[in-house]
């Protein structure tokens, strides 16, 4: 099995001090820096935007993953990309033209990733999973941090890693975000997850980055995954 990459969120960071909070994560061993993006339509909140990635991109050199809980995603990707981002994933359900879009991120030149809500079946990706490099399974309701690990996550998480592999494309990252712990990374992983996003067990633990990340890598990396990627 190939390593789990953790990608902390900095949504749960420390938005008067991110510099210092992502060089922290960097420190403690992240593979990636999740930037959770939210335009109070698509997602009952505002975060962040295009200038905040582009300072994120001078704070560290780990790649940016951009996760865009926006309304019309292709009218910003350019802006994103001009910002920094190394990846940038938009969501299924904001989309009617889906392919078009994960065409627009792929002629951009950065990592192409697509979200399902928890609601949306994997099934309907289907027909873009070619175009992918990335499949995002929402495991909470997006547009919070430290919301509840949904039980029902770790089946579709396996439906997602079948879908990879039917498609011969068991290359293709599966993501999963939200409600991550030491103990749902276990069920998430187990299940072919291979990409974690922690946004609170990381920046709100007692510890901080420097004793959640060895603890969630601990997790992962402790689990038998029969059905994990190559
Ligand atoms: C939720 C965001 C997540 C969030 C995860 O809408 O997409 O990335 O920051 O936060 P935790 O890990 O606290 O559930
Ligand atoms: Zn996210």
């Amino acid at each position: 099995m190939s390593r789990v990459l953790i990608a902390p969120s900095i949504l749960s960071a420390d938005f008067g001090n991110l510099e210092r909070d992502v060089r922290a994560a960097e420190d403690a061993g992240a593979d990636w820096i999740h930037v959770d993006v939210m335009d109070g339509h698509f997602v009952p909140n505002l975060t962040i935007g295009p200038d905040v990635t582009r300072a994120l991109r001078k704070a560290t050199r780990l790649p940016l993953d951009v996760h865009l809980m926006i309304e019309a995603p292709h009218k910003l990707i350019p802006a994103f990309v001009d910002a920094g981002a190394d990846r940038i994933t938009v969501h299924q359900e904001a989309c009617p033209h889906l392919h078009r879009t994960l065409s627009q991120i792929r002629e951009a030149g950065v990592g192409v990733g697509v979200a399902l809500n928890p609601a949306t079946p994997v099934e309907s990706l289907v027909d873009v999973i070619a175009d992918v490099d990335l499949i995002l399974i929402m495991t909470v309701n997006p547009g919070f941090g430290g919301q509840a690990f949904i039980p029902g996550s770790p089946a579709k998480i396996a439906r997602a890693r079948a879908l990879t592999r039917a498609a011969g494309r068991s290359g293709v990252h599966v993501q999963v975000d939200g409600g991550m712990s030491p103990e749902t990374i276990a069920l998430a992983v187990r299940e072919g997850a291979n990409v974690v996003v922690a946004g609170s067990a990381v920046f709100s633990s007692k510890g901080g980055p420097a004793l959640a990340l060895p603890a969630l890598r601990a997790a992962a990396n402790g689990v038998f995954a029969p059905h994990g990627p190559p």
